[in-house]
C-alpha cells in the first residue's frame, strides 16, 4: 500500500480537505503514552452510564416480539425520541408543551453531523458564515473544507459581544456587495466551546435587530451542545426557538445527547422552524446513511423515558464543577497568573479559556507549543477557534477527560512550560 502525494483528480472538495487539527491532536497524544491531554473534549470516563445503558439494553431485549430496534430506522430518527427530545427543549425554553414539533425534528450521528448538513445546504464556497469570536473550531474547520468563510463577530474583553462593532460589522456587511453571500449566523449560547461564556437573551435579541435592520434576516443555528451542562444553574436565557426578535428568521436549534450522557452513543438532534431547510437537511441525510444508529436511539429513547437522564446530568453538573474548579486551583497553585496568564472561571461546559501574555505565541510548533511537547501535556492552541485576524495568544483547556490527580498534574506541567517563557 503505498501513502503520500496523490495524483488522484479530486473534487474541488476533496482537493480542499486537510487532516482536521483534533486528529493531529489525537494522534500526538496517542503517540506518547506519556501525555497528558487537555486538547480533547472527550468526557468523563469515570462517570459513563455503563450501568444505566445495560438495563436499558436488557429492558429492550426483554420485552419481546420482534426486535425492531435492530432493524434499520426512520431517516428522520424514532418518533418516540423525537418526540420526548421536543418537550425537553420545550420546557427548557419555557414554551407550551408541543411548541416544538416533532415532525421538524432530526436526529443525527452527533449534533456534529446536523451542522454539517445544515450548512451544506445552505451555502456555497466563497459563501460566509457569521460566527462568535471564539467559536467551536471543528466547525470553522468544516466551514474551510466546504470553502465558506467564517466572519467573526467582535467581541468585548469580557467575551461578551461588542455590541456596537457588531452593529458596524453588520451594517457594513448589508450594505456591501457581499451581502448577498452572508448564508447564515453560527451561535453557540450555552457555555460555549472553547470560552465558556453564554449568551444573554439581551445581546441575542440585539444581534437579531441589528441584522434585521441591515437587511440580513439569514438562518440562525443555535448550537446548544453545553445547555445541560451548566454547573449551579441552568442558563437562564431563552433559546432562539423562543425569543421573539428571532421569530422572523428561520432557525435551527442543535442539541446532543453525547456530552450530558454518553459520546459513544454519539446522537444528537436538531429543531427546525423552516420546512424547506429541514427538509433539504432530511434529503441530504438520506444521501449520507439514510437513518441514524437505530439501536443507539432506542436506548436513549428508554433513558429519557425513565428519567435517567435527567439524574445523570444532575450528577455530571457537580462532577464538571468540581473538576472545573481542581484544574481552575491547579494552575493557581503553580504560578499561572503571576506568569501573566489570565482567565475567568465558566459557569457550566468543559473548558477554560486562557489568555497568554504578550509576546508568547500560542500556535502549534512554536516555542510553547514545544515547551508543552517537553513536558508532556496538551492543549488546543487557541488560534484554531478564532476567526481572521489571527490572534495567537490563546489556549483552550479542557477538564473533561482526565482523573482529578492527571488534571492536576496535567495543570503542573503546563504551568511549568508557561514559566519557561517568561524565564530569564
Ligand atoms: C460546540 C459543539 N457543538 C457540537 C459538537 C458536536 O458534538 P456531537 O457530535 O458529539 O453531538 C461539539 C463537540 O465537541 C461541540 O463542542
Amino acid at each position: 500500500m503505498t501513502h503520500g502525494p496523490s495524483d488522484l483528480p479530486f473534487s474541488r472538495l476533496g482537493a480542499r480537505l486537510h487532516p482536521p487539527a483534533i486528529a493531529a491532536l489525537m494522534n500526538t497524544a496517542l503517540a506518547d503514552p506519556g501525555m497528558l491531554s487537555l486538547a480533547a473534549g472527550f468526557t468523563d470516563t469515570a462517570t459513563l452510564p455503563a450501568e444505566a445503558v445495560a438495563a436499558a439494553v436488557a429492558e429492550l431485549a426483554a420485552r419481546g416480539g420482534p426486535p425492531e430496534f435492530l432493524q434499520y430506522g426512520a431517516n428522520r430518527g424514532r418518533e418516540g425520541l423525537r418526540r420526548l427530545l421536543a418537550a425537553c427543549t420545550a420546557v427548557l425554553d419555557g414554551l407550551p408543551a408541543g411548541a416544538i414539533d416533532p415532525e421538524r425534528t432530526l436526529i443525527g450521528n452527533g449534533s456534529q453531523q446536523l451542522l454539517h448538513l445544515a450548512v451544506a445546504v445552505l451555502a456555497d464556497p466563497g459563501d460566509i458564515l457569521l460566527v462568535e469570536r471564539p467559536t467551536y473550531f471543528v466547525f470553522m474547520e468544516m466551514l474551510g473544507g466546504l470553502g465558506v468563510e467564517p466572519v467573526g463577530l467582535p467581541a468585548a474583553a469580557d467575551g461578551s459581544l461588542d455590541l456596537d462593532a457588531c452593529a458596524a460589522l453588520i451594517a457594513d456587511l448589508g450594505a456591501s456587495p457581499r451581502r448577498a453571500r452572508v448564508k447564515a449566523l453560527y451561535l453557540m449560547s450555552y457555555f460555549g466551546n472553547p470560552s465558556g461564556l453564554s449568551r444573554t437573551e439581551t445581546e441575542k435579541t440585539a444581534l437579531a435587530q441589528m441584522l434585521a435592520r441591515a437587511g440580513l434576516v439569514v438562518p440562525v443555528l443555535e448550537d446548544a451542545a453545553y445547555r445541560d451542562l451548566g454547573f449551579e444553574r441552568p442558563w437562564p436565557a431563552r433559546s432562539v426557538l423562543a425569543l421573539e426578535a428571532f421569530d422572523a428568521f428561520p432557525r435551527l436549534y442543535l442539541g446532543t445527547l453525547t456530552k450530558p450522557f454518553a459520546t459513544g452513543l454519539k446522537i444528537g438532534y436538531a429543531h427546525a422552524s423552516d420546512a424547506a431547510w429541514f427538509d433539504r437537511m432530511c434529503w441530504l441525510k438520506g444521501h449520507e446513511d439514510f437513518g441514524t444508529a437505530n439501536f443507539n436511539q432506542a436506548i436513549l429513547e428508554r433513558i429519557i423515558e425513565t428519567q435517567q437522564l435527567e439524574r445523570h446530568i444532575a450528577m455530571l453538573r457537580a462532577r464538571y464543577a468540581a473538576k472545573m474548579r481542581a484544574l481552575d486551583a491547579a494552575l493557581e497553585r503553580g504560578g499561572l497568573r503571576e506568569a501573566g496568564w489570565s482567565w475567568s472561571r465558566p459557569e457550566g461546559g468543559l473548558y477554560l479559556w486562557l489568555r497568554a501574555p504578550d509576546g508568547v505565541d500560542t500556535d502549534g510548533e512554536g516555542p510553547f507549543w514545544r515547551a508543552c511537547m517537553r513536558e508532556h501535556v496538551l492543549y488546543v492552541p487557541g488560534g484554531l477557534c478564532l476567526p481572521a485576524p489571527v490572534d495567537r495568544r490563546f489556549v483552550r483547556l479542557s477538564y473533561g477527560v482526565l482523573a482529578d490527580d492527571a488534571l492536576a498534574e496535567a495543570a503542573a506541567r503546563f504551568c511549568r512550560a508557561a514559566k519557561s517563557m517568561t524565564a530569564g
